[in-house]
């Protein structure tokens, strides 16, 4: 048999996944481990996917999106961003998954670095092992509040890297980046002459401190921002995101979207377009309601003595479990679905630094927040 290319093989298994899987062979398991909003698509959003397929507007649209929908995103971003955000910077993707690989897929080859931070979203270490690149992880540490240290940051830099990938608000964390700290960082890329991938796939969702775009400190053309409508507008299946790219980037950008997918689906490019320009209460009764499972959630954890790292923005919050957990919080978060029917993703899922602790989604509701977390082991206070 021919060989299976080793880069498919280097793309590890998501450390969620196992925990998900072994909750869903128990119907009483209360699951907190996934980002899926628990509310519902917005009608007029729905509507406007319904009318496309009505008026039978179902064939290849240009591969960049809709006219309209490209230009609402850069009416939307364009104040936001230090360079200007016109049509052909706003490439309409796949879901933010799409936009990350293409993002990728632009900046580096075969053995080049990426900065990424750990703990991260898994796929930021998956889809770098896909390209042949290598991730090189950032250590985020509980004694800087989980947030990047620019010197660190710098000293992981070698000769490889290409990219600095930052990310807020965190998807695990629920950490958001100041001014500064974006600007400093934003700064460390142009002193080594790196590309930097903002994932701003929860910009709509801070509660105690502002979005800062990372594009808003590009003075030369280097910053790639990732945006979806997934969690924004509870569009998780109808799979559109959207990747800004500098101009120098894009003349090609039409063959590299051909060659993945020529396009995104077209009903969901009208649904997303109504979702940026119809109504916003959605988006709002969204924010109110993560924001008050937040806190719900940490006064829970209060309750049980179970520290916790203030989330600021995102959808999820991070508990310190290391008591119970041994030194092994991807077992325990196993066992853990197995004896008291909750399933938390597990810390080490993020990258080695998330040993000892969990990530728990504020997505779900309000009753399986107040079930689950009480099946939680509590530390004595
Ligand atoms: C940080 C981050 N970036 C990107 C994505 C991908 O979003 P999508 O579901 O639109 O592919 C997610 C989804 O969970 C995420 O958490």
């Amino acid at each position: 048999m021919p060989r299976i290319a080793p880069h498919a093989r280097a793309v590890p298994a998501s450390g969620i996944r196992r925990v998900l899987e072994l909750a869903w062979t128990r119907p009483d398991a209360v699951v907190l481990c996934v980002g899926e909003p628990d509310l519902p698509t917005a009608p007029h959003v729905l509507a406007a996917a319904r009318d496309a397929l009505d008026r039978d507007d179902t064939r290849y649209t240009p591969n960049g999106g809709i006219a309209p929908l490209r230009d609402a995103l850069a009416a939307r971003l364009d104040p936001e961003h230090a360079p200007a955000v016109r049509r052909d910077n706003v490439w309409v993707t796949a879901g933010g998954a799409q936009a990350l690989h293409l993002a990728l897929s632009l900046t580096v080859g075969a053995g080049d670095g990426v900065l990424l931070p750990d703990p991260g979203y898994p796929p930021f270490t998956m889809a770098t092992r896909l390209l042949q690149a290598e991730p090189q992880p950032y250590a985020l540490r509980p004694e800087d509040g989980f947030l990047p240290d620019p010197a660190a940051v710098e000293a992981a830099i070698t000769d490889r890297t290409r990219v600095l990938l930052l990310n807020s608000p965190s998807n695990p964390l629920g950490t958001v980046l100041p001014a500064d700290l974006v600007a400093e960082l934003v700064d460390v890329a142009r002193r080594h002459d790196l590309w930097v991938l903002s994932d701003e796939a929860y910009a709509a969702f801070t509660y105690d401190a502002p979005h800062v775009p990372a594009a808003r400190f590009d003075t030369d053309g280097r910053v790639l921002t990732l945006h979806t409508f997934s969690k924004t507008h509870a569009m998780t299946g109808f799979r559109v995101g959207v990747l800004v790219v500098p101009d120098a980037m894009a003349p090609l950008m039409p063959r590299l979207q051909e060659s993945v997918i020529s396009c995104v689906n077209t009903p969901a490019q009208y649904a997303a377009l109504a979702a940026l320009t119809g109504p916003q209460d959605a988006v709002d009764h969204a924010r109110a309601t993560y924001r008050a499972h937040r806190d719900l959630a940490t006064g829970l954890l209060d309750a049980a003595g179970i520290p916790w790292l203030p989330a600021a923005g995102g959808i999820y919050l991070w508990a310190d479990v290391s008591h119970a957990t041994d030194g092994d919080v991807a077992a325990w978060a196993e066992d853990l679905v197995r004896t008291a029917g909750v399933a938390v993703a597990p810390g080490s899922a993020f990258g080695p630094r998330g040993e000892g602790w969990a990530r728990i989604s504020l997505t779900a509701t309000a009753d399986d927040l107040r079930t689950g977390l009480s099946r939680l082991p509590g530390r004595a206070l």
